[in-house]
């Protein structure tokens, strides 16, 4: 059994929801990348993005990984655009179970459709178009990234899929 988890998946897939319920129940620390390079520059994800660039936050995204993989003990929530850097996935391989939550494309446009900070996915036109064109070149890095994969759609209950991870990590 690896020292940690790691979730992966889509922007809105739940991450940070499931990660603290799971975190919880198994007596691990949570912690959110995003949250924490929001706590470390004193600003929104958006405003990282608008004021420096998306450069500027893959590097410290991928510092902040290659920082917490070195934990014991702790639930990972990454960001959706983690595993597109090669080094992001190598790092959280190394000391993590890692989990991609595969959410249906309904479940995140519903969960995105409201929120501001996501500077992918904002002011865009059509964000259901969106979101699929980015799931259609991301969902394979998901894939090939995880040790296991839950399926989350509209009716999931999240203690359900809370437990479904619960017990492949213990297995495994
Ligand atoms: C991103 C996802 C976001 C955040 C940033 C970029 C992406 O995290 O890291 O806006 O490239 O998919 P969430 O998946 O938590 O929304």
């Amino acid at each position: 059994m690896k020292e940690n988890i790691a979730l992966i998946g889509f922007m809105g897939s739940g991450k940070t929801t499931i990660g603290r319920h799971l975190a919880k129940e198994l007596e691990m620390k949570f912690i959110d990348t995003d949250k924490m390079i929001s706590m470390h520059e004193k600003k929104t994800i958006s405003e990282i993005f608008q004021e420096h660039g998306e450069r500027y936050f893959r590097d410290l995204e991928r510092k902040i990984i290659a920082e917490e993989s070195r934990e014991n003990n702790i639930v990972i929530s990454t960001g959706g655009g983690a595993i597109v850097d090669n080094e992001n996935i190598k790092n959280l391989k190394k000391t993590s179970f890692v989990v991609y939550l595969d959410s249906s494309l309904e479940c995140i446009h519903e969960r995105v459709k409201n929120g501001k900070n996501r500077p992918l996915l904002n002011e865009v036109i059509d964000l259901f178009a969106t979101i699929k064109e980015l799931h259609e070149k991301r969902d394979w890095l998901y894939r090939v990234s995880s040790d296991f994969f839950v399926k989350i759609d509209v009716n999931s209950n999240i203690h359900d899929t809370v437990n479904l991870i619960k017990e492949a990590y213990i297995k495994s």
